[in-house]
């Protein structure tokens, strides 16, 4: 890796801001001063008048995921290079469990799925959908591959959810083995009997996924999670949160010591229940569901209050007609998607596309509009999530000694975003047509320049596995 001088940049890192310079040195940043001078042989980059930011850091995304009758329609390759475009530099994966199989056998096929495709750096977490004494003696093993995180469910009964022992168990295992527990906290029995009349009733469209999946789920499953963490003293982290019950909820457990922490989506923040009423409906369809503007309105507050600490994407895209293909780097490419469920809303695969868009739309909703700061947008969208997840300071941070993952936006500089710009390999965006900025210029990952002014330098298989053997802190 060539070595580099970034000049005259405002750095921007959760903590402060400085015009700074940042020295390259490999894959490492070497120094970041106020003015360093360089031999003639190392290129130097003026960001005068620019922004120079961490790598993004996205905690939550499915590529290559199984769903209903297709698959998610980013893998490890495409989806890494959509999250690159958009200035994210590590994203972290969610392994599904396979029922009667071992945890090792998942681990392995998620490493066969990712390994040679990675283009940027990226971990694990665990997804247990099953638990018995057999995965309660296997988790720990876990450490060794290098995955610290286990997620669970309240909902999706019969599929996905565990019952409240076995999370309450799981947790006392997690915090035995300094490991973190993620929750997607909805009401799954609710749900069940809500989707059941539904359907006999003859409720077919993409708004009854929404009213049969009740913000009332999430609220209460948040504090139940949190009054469990409360009693095993393990840390929780609350996926995906969409509501400004569960944040009072989680204020409620946060205010007296719970060590409980919240991430939101950027699609809470900007969408509400009326996209559900739309022809083009299923393309919003994720869970838990939009909700209205006052949630919205909450959300952001929480993120204003630092009341949340990570945005994450919850990235799982699907075509909106995926009998139609789209050119992807030159090869036609169509994957069955959101047409699934073009007569009945429980077989829309759930989920949207996001890794790409969340840091240019949280920086033009939030930092631009007034309701961030540039330091909370670092702090929330990178900082926080490398502490917690534990790769912190070799990510989430601008200094000396950190991995050289960086990206340089101009703030002045506004696109019209939408399907052309975006990089997903899928056949639609969500922002079509609106006025994006915060898109970055140039795109580094340890060192080497991934992006530059929208051409892709990036390859399959450079992006390096991110072991983590222990959680992180609990912010
Ligand atoms: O609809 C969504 N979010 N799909 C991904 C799975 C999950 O629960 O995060
Ligand atoms: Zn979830
Ligand atoms: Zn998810």
């Amino acid at each position: 890796m060539a070595d580099l001088l970034i000049k005259n940049g405002e750095v921007v890192n959760a903590d402060g801001t400085v015009v700074a310079d940042v020295l390259i040195r490999g894959e490492k940043i070497e120094k970041v001063a106020s003015s360093i001078e360089v031999p003639d042989d190392i290129q130097v980059i003026d960001a005068l008048g620019k922004l120079v930011l961490p790598g993004g850091i996205d905690p939550h995304t499915h590529f290559d995921l199984p769903m209903f009758e297709t698959v998610s329609a980013d893998d490890h390759y495409t989806g890494h290079k959509a999250a690159a475009f958009g200035g994210t530099t590590t994203v972290m994966d969610f392994i599904p469990q396979t029922p009667g199989m071992t945890l090792k056998s998942d681990v392995d096929l998620w490493h066969q799925k990712a390994d040679s495709k990675a283009a940027i750096d990226w971990s694990f977490h665990m997804n247990i959908t099953q638990f018995d004494a057999r995965v309660a003696q296997e988790i720990p093993t876990l450490l060794d591959a290098g995955i610290a995180s286990l997620k669970v469910f309240t909902a999706y009964n019969h599929r996905l959810r565990l019952q409240d022992r076995e999370i309450f168990q799981l947790m006392q295992l997690a915090k035995e083995h300094n490991m973190l527990t993620m929750l997607h906290a909805e009401n799954g029995d609710v749900i069940e009997v809500l989707v059941e009349q539904a359907l006999s009733e003859g409720h077919s469209k993409p708004i009854w996924h929404a009213r049969t999946r009740p913000a009332w789920g999430a609220v209460e499953s948040v504090l139940r999670a949190s009054s469990m963490a409360a009693q095993t003293e393990a840390p929780l982290y609350i996926v995906h949160m969409n509501t400004a019950g569960g944040l009072d909820q989680l204020n409620y457990a946060r205010d007296r010591g719970v060590p409980v922490m919240g991430e939101t989506c950027p699609q809470y923040l900007l969408f509400t229940e009326e996209n559900l009423l739309r022809k083009d409906a299923s393309k919003w369809i994720a869970s838990p569901p939009l909700r209205n503007e006052s949630d919205n309105n909450a959300l952001w507050q929480g993120l204003s209050d630092n009341q949340f600490q990570v945005i994450g994407s919850d990235h799982c895209p699907f075509f909106f007609d995926g009998s139609k293909p789209i050119e992807y780097e030159g090869q036609q490419v169509s994957i069955p998607g959101k047409e699934l469920g073009v007569n009945d809303f429980t077989k829309i695969p759930n989920g949207l596309p996001m890794v790409g868009d969340r840091l240019p739309l949280i920086w033009t909703a939030g930092v631009d509009k007034g309701k961030i700061t540039a330091e909370q947008f670092v702090a929330q969208t990178s900082t926080n999530a490398a502490r917690i997840f534990g790769i912190f300071p070799q990510k989430g941070v601008i200094r000396a000694g950190s991995d050289a993952d960086l990206l340089i936006i101009d703030p002045e500089n506004e696109v019209d975003y939408g399907v052309a710009l975006s990089q997903h390999r899928t056949d639609y965006n969500l922002f079509e047509g609106w006025k994006i900025k915060g898109i970055p210029e140039k795109v580094f990952s340890r060192g080497e320049m991934i992006v530059d002014q929208g051409k892709w330098l990036g390859r399959m298989g450079r992006g390096k596995f991110l072991a983590r053997n222990q959680t992180g802190e609990t912010l």
